[in-house]
């Protein structure tokens, strides 16, 4: 690979976008394979050595920094690890990144599992410990500040209704299907809201509340704080608001946060707190879901990928649909 001129203000470098969707896509193409074969296991595995192989590819000096776990718990794409085909030549930049977002969707050939990543000038993207984190986020156009995690979340269905001109029993929040949410459905039917419940994937659940098609206003609940994270970076992109509060459920965890630099164990995370600056957000779909299409097998030897991918300096969003010989 040639060296080229990299302009420090534009550590991003635009043809950088285009080329992220590439390891989203080799990622989603291995994990297609695996889809509904009841392997998590084996469709991660895929999924993640087909992005370290393409991550190869890219003219960049790149570091995890959410991915995969910790160096000893992860064999590849751990957090830490280099990646990238120019290291100390090319852009530094910082990456998140989920090869399989919905790892058990995918096993059971459910909707919405996603191949996703993150990328950011370095120090712009939180490192989250892998611990859980509480998520409220809503699509754009509403006045800032509307959505608060310090409030219940009562007052904040009623604050997005009166801000949409509406009643609370018109709003319809997704949340993760979990026991800990019993509580939370619980409250959110006795306002009368719709409560759609998702299996897995909070990546696509949160993303859902900035597209009008999915008729989702909120999202609500606990999830994986890495996910958190990937979708606050998307948002970044598209607009739209989103709280995180990072749950520590042991002292374990919570010397895990402060040995990853994070003193305010009960902050409340916003957009710009867990990506700021430029960053770009990209992900291809493994199976078909409210954000993409899922990888298509056709005659011929031929298949198709959806992709998206944006930016938040520019705030483009990109469709991207590929066909490409399947073997
Ligand atoms: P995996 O891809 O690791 O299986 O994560 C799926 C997921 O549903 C995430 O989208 C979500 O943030 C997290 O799991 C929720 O964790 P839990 O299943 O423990 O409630």
């Amino acid at each position: 690979m040639n060296d080229r001129a990299v302009n420090a203000s534009h550590v991003l470098d635009r043809v950088l976008v285009l080329e992220m969707v590439r390891v989203t896509e080799a990622a989603a193409v291995a994990a297609s394979k695996l889809v509904g074969r009841g392997d998590e296991k084996a469709a991660d595995a895929a999924a993640v050595q087909a992005m370290r192989t393409a991550f190869d590819q890219l003219y960049i000096d790149g570091t995890v920094v959410i991915g995969e776990g910790e160096r000893d718990e992860a064999p590849m794409l751990f957090i830490g690890e280099k990646v990238g085909g120019a290291p100390g030549r090319g852009p530094k930049i910082d990456i998140a990144l989920d090869p399989l977002e919905g790892t058990t969707i995918t096993a059971k050939a459910g909707p919405n599992a996603l191949a996703v990543l993150a990328a950011a000038e370095e120090g712009c993207l939180l490192n989250a410990p892998d611990v859980y984190m509480e998520k409220l986020a809503v699509g754009p156009g509403y006045p800032e500040g509307v959505i608060d995690l310090a409030k219940s979340p009562t007052e904040n269905v009623r604050a997005v209704a009166a801000a949409k001109g509406c009643k609370p029993d018109e709003i319809n929040v997704c949340v993760l299907e979990r026991p800990r949410h019993a509580e939370l459905i619980a409250e959110l039917r006795a306002l009368g809201c719709g409560v759609v419940l998702i299996g897995d994937g909070d990546v696509a659940g949160v993303i859902a509340v900035t597209d009008p098609d999915t008729t989702i206003d909120l999202y609500m609940g606990s999830g994986g704080a890495p996910e958190g994270v990937l979708a606050a970076a998307a948002l970044r992109c598209v607009g739209g608001q989103f709280n995180g509060r990072l749950i520590f459920r042991n002292a374990d965890e919570k010397a895990r946060a402060r040995k990853w630099g994070i003193e305010d164990l009960d902050r409340i995370y916003r957009l710009d707190d867990l990506a700021k600056g430029d960053c770009i957000f990209a992900a291809t779909g493994v199976t078909d879901g409210s954000l993409l299409r899922g990888v298509k097998y056709l005659r011929g030897g031929r298949m198709t990928t959806d992709s998206v991918v944006m930016r938040a300096s520019s705030g483009t969003v990109r469709w991207v649909k590929g066909e490409h010989r399947s073997h």
